[in-house]
């Protein structure tokens, strides 16, 4: 059982509030600790590759920062974050075509916890967050702590799908169910690896603003496209009704754990003050360390290595998925860090997960990726951490996992197909 599983046995049970009872532990935190053994090759994880950091670079800088601004690099600081790093982030924004105010950025620790504070000023328990199906599985444990009522928006390769948006506001709007936000991931999705069209940017952005809809717009990936900079992001074409996220997690260090909001003002200032009741203030030393490598290190020069080593990654999995894994079905990815793999004949990547990690080899299973508990014939597989070796070596295992299993299958049927079976043999009353 997890440490956080809710148990009777524990004497405070009934004391806690029912959001705390509603926390499940992630399937990819649980997940941590086996699949961190050396000997297992993960394909679970997200965590980038940094090896290839200026690391004397950086210790000189943050050395001479504290030497020579320590007594205020290491105090306090305001709740909205350093005005020297909001002004570097609306440069790092550029790309995606924004042009924001560093005055309507507010710093986190992380984007994760501007998801949590867009969650807490937007969200009573119930309320309606619509979400892609599938959708990061960090965002969906924070909708369930706030009890928001989650309904998906399926996408298909080209992203969210415009049509089943328009059509899900107006059957929610039908039943009286207002909707808070929608949030989404435009670029390089985790987990589905694919990408917002060119074509569909527009359209969502007109759909929401015509019923009046909020976009919480999720970007950690964006500048990790395999072949240039992103799409014009959602907030470029609407910037008073979106709340962008970004992060300097996956393209520069997610040790900092520094993240940031960009929102129309009077939500920014909203994100601000939610930010100050829980942190007072973000990291102010990794907020100058980082503005400082911004202003004094060639920051998108290591992105664009960062970006041709990733592509390297991704097509190592894309071959070993080839020629290990033909029975199964899967995107080509042109960024970020994950493929979405769907497996075949009925079998279920829950149930076979800890068969593959006896066999040494973690995936991450769909269903971490739904609010409703779909996705177990698909996998997340994350090309990120592993070398190319390791990639291949962790799917010829995997190849050999999903054999057996489908051999088993094949047999005794599915695991599902037990479920039924055992459900009718069921006594009646
Ligand atoms: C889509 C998405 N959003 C947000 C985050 C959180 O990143 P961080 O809090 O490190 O900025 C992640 C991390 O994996 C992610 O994949």
């Amino acid at each position: 059982m997890s440490r956080t599983q809710a148990t009777r046995m524990d004497p405070w049970y009934n004391v806690y509030a029912d959001r705390a009872l509603g926390m499940l532990q992630s399937e990819v935190r649980s997940l941590f600790a086996v699949a961190s053994r050396p000997e297992v090759v993960s394909l679970a994880g997200g965590m980038p590759n940094i090896a290839g950091l200026p690391l004397d670079f950086l210790a000189n800088m943050m050395a001479k920062l504290v030497r020579e601004h320590g007594t205020a690099a290491l105090q306090y600081g305001g709740g909205q974050g350093e005005e020297s790093l909001r002004e570097m982030i609306a440069e790092v924004m550029r790309p995606d075509g924004i042009h924001g105010h560093p005055d309507d950025i507010t710093i986190t620790t992380g984007s994760q916890q501007a998801l949590d504070l867009i969650t807490e000023i937007f969200i009573n328990p119930g309320d309606v967050i619509l979400a892609e199906a599938l959708s990061y599985v960090g965002a969906l444990g924070t909708f369930r702590t706030y009890q928001a009522s989650v309904v998906h928006v399926p996408l298909d390769a080209n992203g969210l799908i415009p049509e089943a948006l328009e059509s899900t506001i107006v059957k929610l709007e039908a039943e009286g169910r207002p909707i808070k936000f929608l949030y989404t991931i435009p670029n390089f999705h985790n987990p589905a690896g694919v990408s917002l069209s060119a074509e569909r940017r527009p359209q969502i952005v007109e759909i929401c603003q015509r019923h009046h809809v909020l976009i919480v717009e999720d970007n950690p990936y964006g500048l990790l496209g395999f072949d240039g900079d992103p799409l014009p992001a959602l907030q470029s074409l609407n910037p008073d009704g979106v709340v962008y996220l970004g992060s300097f997690s996956k393209t520069f260090a997610p040790g900092f754990r520094i993240g940031w909001a960009l929102a129309p003002s009077a939500v920014s200032a909203r994100i601000t003050l939610a930010n100050e009741n829980a942190i007072l203030c973000p990291n102010k030393f990794g907020q100058l360390a980082i503005a400082e490598y911004l202003r004094t290190y060639d920051w998108y020069g290591q992105i664009s290595s960062y970006r041709t080593m990733y592509r390297s990654r991704g097509e190592a999995m894309q071959n070993a998925l080839s020629k290990y894994l033909p029975m199964c079905q899967w995107n080509t990815p042109t960024g970020g860090f994950y493929t979405w793999v769907k497996l075949p004949g009925g079998l279920d990547a829950h149930a076979m997960l800890p068969r593959a990690v006896t066999h040494l080899v973690a995936y991450v299973s769909g269903t971490a990726f739904y609010a409703d508990g779909q996705g177990g014939d698909h996998m997340r597989l994350s090309f990120c951490y592993p070398t190319e070796e390791q990639i291949i070596e962790g799917v010829r295992r995997l190849g050999e996992v999903v054999s057996a299993e489908a051999e088993l299958a094949e047999l005794f049927g599915t695991d599902h197909e037990q479920r039924d079976i055992s459900a009718n043999d069921a006594p009646r009353d």
